[in-house]
């Protein structure tokens, strides 16, 4: 799904500051789980979708206790977020009419996925291998869910679709990758 792949030296530059690295993610899990219920309320006619995604949001939010009992086992404190050019970015894609709205923002949902699917693993191989099996751990197992739920998104959005999902997914696959380029580098999950 993703038309880019991320450096295996991104993991150092990650990592250098734990704290504002664990606080970003619980960040994003955190609007993870409100994207979901944002989606619950602006398309409640969708029985497949309200199911689906309240369940979603429901694993999205035990992310967040998991995140946010790292930053206590190791006495961090939860950082305020800051401003994000990746989400933003990608927001700035999705059409404002319907249908292709609800189509933009399911994809656009995906691809976020997807590549916190790929760093997350990288957290986790990149952790077990410096000897913090703990962290290795918790990366691998949110890593596996986060591959689950791009698949889920991209099933949302062929549901009832009226244009070619896959042409849509790899136009907004190919800017997902521009954008993420463009970011800042640092200790962030969507960092460049
Ligand atoms: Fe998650
Ligand atoms: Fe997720």
């Amino acid at each position: 799904m993703l038309k880019s792949r991320t450096d295996a030296a991104w993991f150092e530059t990650s990592r250098r500051d734990l704290g504002a690295l664990l606080s970003d993610h619980l960040h994003c899990e955190r609007k993870a789980a409100e994207n979901a219920l944002s989606l619950v309320r602006r398309y409640s006619g969708s029985a497949t979708l309200v199911g689906r995604l309240t369940r979603l949001a429901h694993e999205e939010t035990s992310h967040l206790v998991q995140v946010a009992a790292l930053l206590d086992e190791r006495g961090l404190p939860l950082r305020p977020d800051t401003p994000n050019h990746y989400a933003r970015g990608l927001l700035a894609l999705v059409r404002g009419n319907e249908p292709g709205r609800r189509m933009d923002a399911l994809l656009c949902a995906a691809l976020i996925e997807a590549r916190s699917h790929e760093r997350l693993s990288l957290l986790a191989e990149g952790f077990a291998a410096g000897g913090e099996a703990e962290l290795g751990e918790i990366y691998a197992a949110l890593a596996n869910a986060e591959d689950r739920h791009a698949e889920l998104y991209v099933e949302l959005a062929r549901e009832g679709a009226r244009e070619d999902v896959d042409a849509r997914l790899a136009e907004l696959a190919a800017r997902e990758a521009e954008i993420l380029a463009a970011a800042p580098p640092g200790s962030r999950v969507h960092s460049s």
